[in-house]
């Protein structure tokens, strides 16, 4: 759909840009403006300057700005069509109508979020009232019941119909194309998840597009996820983006971990700002989604092989998309731990204690590259050279490629003659004092 230059003019002038703005930030009059402390940089002065009359804002700090519809796109990371139906809404103007293919499938997603809704709601109320051996789990992981409200943590009983009887009124068929149930040749269509503690994952304005369901205790799989569907793109999608974002714009820090359990661990120890992706490797998608909300996340996956190996992994693959100031820093769990494990060893401290002085993306490459395979022949050494400039060569932003380059080169100099200086090794430093614990 296309919308005109005309609707987007009227739009921006019904939206009263203070106010929309104000919803997330503190604002104070300055003349016929308002002003504060950039959202977007650190600073003490305010620079930021909103102007309802020109309909814009000005950061004079870093630079930043933008409109209405840039403010959410940008600083909310909400998708530019569903930015400006928010404010569209906001302003009372309709939309304007969408071909008929498109208004087919709005529809059809309006009701899955309908569904998802519904079957989150139920799964609560589920763990409330006949939940008692998913509580007592949860109990056993310490998970009280200010964080189940926060993460709206559920139970799906061991029943093949209790959320179709539950949801009846929607039809099997929304049910299934939601992934709630799943279909059967022959029989009926019965309840996908069963006797699992269901975690709803939301998209980035909150509404539940899918879920995750945790056994009780062992057994296989011990995650069960919902299938790809209209509302939940796997590959797209960020566990607690919803409640990440926002915190991650005002710190401008964004952890990405593992799992379900590892962001909750992550919020009990008082660090919001951390996402998961959905038992996949991080894909591309999520890497710019992040990068949306900062210039370094942090990505903590697991303190064993599979975990070390994910993030040399990611590493590689953010290469081809770094661009001057984005990158990636890396934090370690002690071997064989993952952030819960952290959490309960070693307390909130342990955990802030692990994004201290994460370890910057052309170190990660380095370090991984130098341990890949034995080097002690001058054809190994050539062997890992030949590597690190593989890598450098894979990026496609020209600066950001010279520069690792020249890099990976001094790094190895400085390695195999000690006397050479060695090139400036990042240190990324990330104020653990912003953290509190809970
Ligand atoms: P983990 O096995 O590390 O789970 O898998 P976890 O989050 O730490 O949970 P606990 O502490 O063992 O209970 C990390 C993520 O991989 C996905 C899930 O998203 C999980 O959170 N996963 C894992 C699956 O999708 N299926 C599985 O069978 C296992
Ligand atoms: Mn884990």
């Amino acid at each position: 759909m296309t919308l005109s230059p005309q609707f987007l003019d009227e739009l921006r002038a019904r939206t009263t840009l203070s106010t929309l703005i104000g919803k997330t930030m503190k604002l104070q009059r300055a003349g016929r403006e308002w002003k504060a402390p950039c959202p977007l940089h650190k600073e003490k002065s305010a620079s930021f300057f909103v102007n309802d009359e020109k309909e814009f804002y000005h950061c004079f700090g870093c630079g930043a700005h933008g409109d209405a519809i840039r403010w959410l796109t940008d600083h909310r990371g909400i998708p530019f069509m569903e930015a400006v139906s928010e404010l569209a809404a906001a302003a009372g103007m309709e939309m304007p109508a969408r071909d008929p293919q498109s208004q087919a499938r709005a529809e059809r997603a309006a009701t899955l979020y309908e569904v998802t809704g519904r079957a989150a709601a139920a799964f609560v109320g589920f763990l409330g009232y006949q939940g008692t051996p998913a509580r007592l789990y949860l109990e056993h992981r310490s998970i009280d019941a200010h964080v189940v409200n926060t993460f709206s943590l559920g139970f799906a009983p061991d029943s093949r119909t209790a959320i179709r009887s539950a949801l009846g009124d929607m039809g099997d068929e929304k049910l299934i194309e939601a992934g709630m149930l799943i279909r059967t040749d022959d029989g009926e269509p019965y309840d996908r998840f069963r006797n699992r503690i269901m975690f709803p994952i939301h998209d980035s304005r909150g509404r539940v597009i899918a879920f995750g369901g945790r056994i009780l205790g062992k057994g296989e799989p011990k995650y069960l996820n919902s299938p790809d569907t209209p509302l939940f793109d796997k590959g797209r999608s960020l566990y607690n983006i919803h409640r990440a974002a926002p915190a991650a714009r005002k710190s401008g820090r964004l952890i990405v971990v593992e799992g379900y359990m590892d962001v909750i661990a992550l919020f009990r120890a008082g660090v919001e700002e951390a996402v998961a992706p959905n038992g996949t490797a991080l894909t591309e998608a999520q890497m710019e989604i992040a990068w949306r909300l900062s210039d370094l996340p942090i990505l903590c996956f697991d303190g064993d092989q599979a975990g070390r190996g994910a993030a040399a992994r990611a590493a590689i693959r953010a290469l081809p998309l770094l661009e001057p100031g984005r990158s990636l820093g890396f934090a370690f769990p002690p071997p064989g731990m993952d952030p819960d494990d952290v959490l309960r060893e070693h307390g909130p401290a342990g955990v802030i204690g692990m994004f201290a002085f994460p370890l910057a993306l052309t170190e990660m490459l380095w370090k991984h590259e130098l341990q890949a395979k034995q080097v002690v022949t001058p054809e190994d050494r050539a062997g890992l050279l030949h590597r690190l400039r593989g890598h450098a060569r894979t990026i496609r932003n020209a600066e950001v490629r010279d520069a690792y380059a020249d890099w990976m080169k001094s790094r190895y100099q400085h390695h195999f003659e000690p006397r050479r200086p060695p090139p400036a090794r990042p240190m990324l430093p990330y104020p653990a004092n912003k953290f509190h614990a809970r």
